[in-house]
């Protein structure tokens, strides 16, 4: 395992379970000092104190909702003034509610949006004086592969449209002050939710992968462990697809 967070203070929203937790372990493991926030209270404890088991330094649980501004400005002032730097920044946490788009509740319609994108807006917003006034940031923002548009998530698809909008604007905005930012695009990956699928659909679903077989969450930990590490310094605005392949389109195969 490489070693390229030491000394520096991670944030992994939504770090309590799935791809969250797998980035926890991962940059716990590489030598960051890592925070992971979340709205469910005995759910982040415990992911930390896994993470902690086999980990350099033990991970840090807070219980945060990301569309709170205040409970947002509260924990990463408060992390910055405890660790003296805010490094890298992961805008995990994201919640589906899908339906078609003329059943989707007003109430479904500003969940969605409010955890995944403005709750990346919050902590970008929360954490960039950190990252300026030591020159130095990487934010990292969960898009998904639907957001080039997917049947019955109307909803998600809208966030995570923005949160590639949002991801290129914070590139242009953060790049003179030694800021990157960059979104990842995750596939069909094994996690609960896929394992919730129907077994038709989901096998019609992985058939279309042209790699053949869902990502693991390390898969995904793995890519924002590489943006979120200096070695990543001249790559910024970008969308990175971590799905197999399944992002290309269609296969006549
Ligand atoms: N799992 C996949 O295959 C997949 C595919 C594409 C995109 N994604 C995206 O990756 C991210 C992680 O997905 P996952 O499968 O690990 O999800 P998950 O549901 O397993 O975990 C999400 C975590 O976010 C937390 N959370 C929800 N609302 C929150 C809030 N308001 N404030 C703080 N934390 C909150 C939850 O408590 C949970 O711990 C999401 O943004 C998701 O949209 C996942």
């Amino acid at each position: 395992m490489p070693d390229r967070f030491t000394d520096q203070t991670v944030l992994v929203t939504g770090g309590a379970q799935g791809l969250g937790l797998a980035m926890v372990h991962r940059f716990a493991a590489e030598g960051a000092r890592v925070h992971l926030a979340d709205v469910n209270a005995d759910a982040v404890q415990e992911a930390a104190g896994k993470v902690a088991a086999d980990a350099p330094i033990p991970p840090v649980p807070h219980v945060v909702d990301v569309t709170d501004p205040v409970a947002v400005t509260g924990w990463i002032d408060g992390v910055a003034e405890s660790d003296g730097r805010v490094d890298v920044l992961v805008n995990n946490a994201g919640i589906i509610r899908d339906n078609r788009v003329e059943k989707i509740s007003v109430e479904d319609w500003h969940a969605v949006i409010d955890v995944s994108l403005t709750g990346s807006f919050l902590c970008i917003q929360a954490a960039m004086p950190h990252m300026k006034s030591r020159s130095y940031g990487r934010i990292i923002s969960f898009s998904s592969m639907s957001w080039r548009g997917n049947f019955g998530q109307a909803n998600y698809v809208a966030a995570k449209a923005g949160i590639v909008g949002l991801t290129r604007t914070i590139a242009l905005e953060g790049a003179r002050h030694g800021i990157t930012a960059n979104a990842i695009a995750p596939g069909l990956i094994q996690t609960p939710m896929l394992a919730s699928m129907n077994g038709p659909a989901r096998d019609l679903l992985i058939g279309k992968v042209p790699l053949k077989h869902p990502g693991e969450p390390e898969d995904i930990a793995a890519a924002a462990a590489f943006l979120g590490s200096p070695e990543a310094r001249y790559i910024t605005g970008v969308v990175l697809d971590v799905d197999g392949g399944i992002g290309i389109g269609s296969s006549i195969r």
